[in-house]
């Protein structure tokens, strides 16, 4: 079968330039040519996947058949071969092993450590004034993840440089992914810029894990869980690289996404007075007076709605893959070493199973709407064996910080929101008055 190809084809650019100015545009429309579409990405030949069903095959029925794609690969210097990157046996190895740190019960612990980070944002904000949402809650997110993972005080100059760091790496990993090749060799601004923002986070997580080596205390955060893990049938812990790799893993995929969410959330809320007056409603119903705790998140369903309609608007872009093996998709049949790429970003915003997308509606996630969906229409935690394994730690997060600043505060937005671009629709200068309730 011929696959067809995207419109906008340079030669030598291939559809980079277009898919970099039109972006979801670009990938919207891909799904009027077919199922599978052909874009080049510089010379680079790959495939779009722009229906549920091959999404679904692609990271559910034929995982075992795909490696992770060119994106990753462009992380690699960075997260080395940590679990996001990471294929094959080797990712089962870690992914066994890291599963514990994810656990119902872990979470709860960090779930106090969500309030906390959580009330001290609140506590910082000064009645009245406008505060830059998407910058407080990056700060949030990062000490979030970091605190998660290293609650010991030397851990304190890791998280600030994650601060520091982390959305610089992540926005020039994307431009990589998606430019030809010599793009990363120029010596321009951005690329020095990466270089030594990789250089100073390995050295100080380096730096932690020496520190934390022979001391065989659970200190109940995540990077004990790695410390402390053993392989289930050797029995051997990880190397020190290993949980190295993990650690600069779980910062990078665990930072930027749900910051997106959360300063997101916020903007919608204050946008959808209804959504708003229930939010409010629920909180009150389930919380009273009380101080929220990990057994109240399951009872907050209306948030829990608010938190998945989020997710589903402003999802990543794009998702890579790279075929392992020959596969059959969609009616073609890709030879080993084809890169795959996948859009929950295009699935989320298909009018047929999200009718009027750009509308913020929670009521697309009654248990009768969410379970008319087709499998693969919906990834915003992707799916499979590669599924993010911080899915349950994000949504407990998305709704402690919810809780926590809507009692305290209304969020009045000061001026029409911007939005930039990374790997996902990013609010820029969501400048918002912080009204106490
Ligand atoms: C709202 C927040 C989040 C979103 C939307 C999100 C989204 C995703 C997606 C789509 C994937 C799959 C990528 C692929 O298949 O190639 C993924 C994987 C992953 N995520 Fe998340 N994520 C979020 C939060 C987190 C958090 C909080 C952590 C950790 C603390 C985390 C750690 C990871 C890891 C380690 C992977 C790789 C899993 C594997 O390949 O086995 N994520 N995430």
């Amino acid at each position: 079968m011929s696959v067809p190809v995207a419109p906008g084809r340079l030669p030598f650019l291939g559809h980079t330039l277009p898919m970099l100015r039109k972006r979801f545009a670009f990938t919207g429309n891909l799904r009027d040519q077919g199922e599978l579409v052909e874009v080049h990405l510089g010379p680079l030949r790959a495939l779009f996947v722009a229906s549920p069903r091959l999404t679904h095959q692609v990271l559910v029925t034929d995982a075992s058949k795909f490696h992770k794609g060119r994106m990753y690969d462009k992380f690699r210097p960075f997260v080395g071969n940590g679990l996001a990157v990471s294929n094959g046996s080797f990712h089962l190895r870690q992914r066994r092993m890291m599963q514990p740190a994810f656990h119902r019960d872990r979470i709860a612990g960090y779930a106090e450590v969500m309030r906390r980070a959580a009330t001290e944002v609140v506590d910082g904000w000064q009645p009245g004034e406008v505060r830059q949402l998407e910058a407080d809650m990056q700060g949030l997110a990062v000490t979030i993840v970091g605190e998660a993972l290293f609650s010991t005080e030397i851990g304190g100059k890791a998280i600030d440089e994650a601060r520091r760091s982390v959305f610089v790496i992540i926005r020039n990993g994307i431009m990589r992914a998606l430019s030809p090749g010599f793009v990363e060799k120029l010596p321009i601004p951005a690329n020095r810029e990466f270089d030594e923002a990789i250089a100073r986070m390995r050295a100080i997580v380096s730096e932690v894990i020496d520190s934390r080596r022979g001391d065989d205390t659970d200190h109940g955060d995540l990077l004990s869980t790695l410390l402390m893990a053993r392989d289930p049938e050797t029995g051997e812990p990880m190397t020190d690289d290993e949980v190295f790799d993990e650690v600069i893993t779980l910062l990078t995929a665990g930072i930027e996404t749900t910051a997106l969410a959360l300063a997101w959330i916020f903007h919608e809320i204050a946008a959808n007075p209804e959504v708003e007056r229930r939010v409010l409603a629920e909180l009150e119903e389930v919380l009273g007076d009380r101080e929220i705790t990990i057994d109240d998140v399951p009872r907050l369903t209306y948030v829990g709605r608010v938190a998945q309609e989020v997710l589903r608007k402003y999802p990543l872009w794009l998702v890579m893959r790279r075929t392992a093996v020959e596969v059959e998709l969609g009616g073609a049949v890709l030879p080993p070493g084809t890169e795959v790429i996948l859009s929950p970003h295009t699935m989320h915003h298909d009018p047929v199973h999200f009718p009027d997308p750009e509308r913020f509606d929670p009521e697309r996630w009654t248990p009768e709407r969410a379970g008319e969906l087709p499998k693969g229409a919906f990834v915003p935690f992707g799916g499979g064996i590669h599924q993010c394994i911080g899915n349950h730690f994000a949504l407990t997060e998305i709704a402690i910080v919810v809780a926590t600043v809507c009692r305290r505060f209304r969020l009045v937005p000061d001026r029409p929101v911007r939005t930039k671009f990374t790997n996902a629709a990013y609010p820029n200068d969501l400048m918002m008055r912080v009204v106490p309730r």
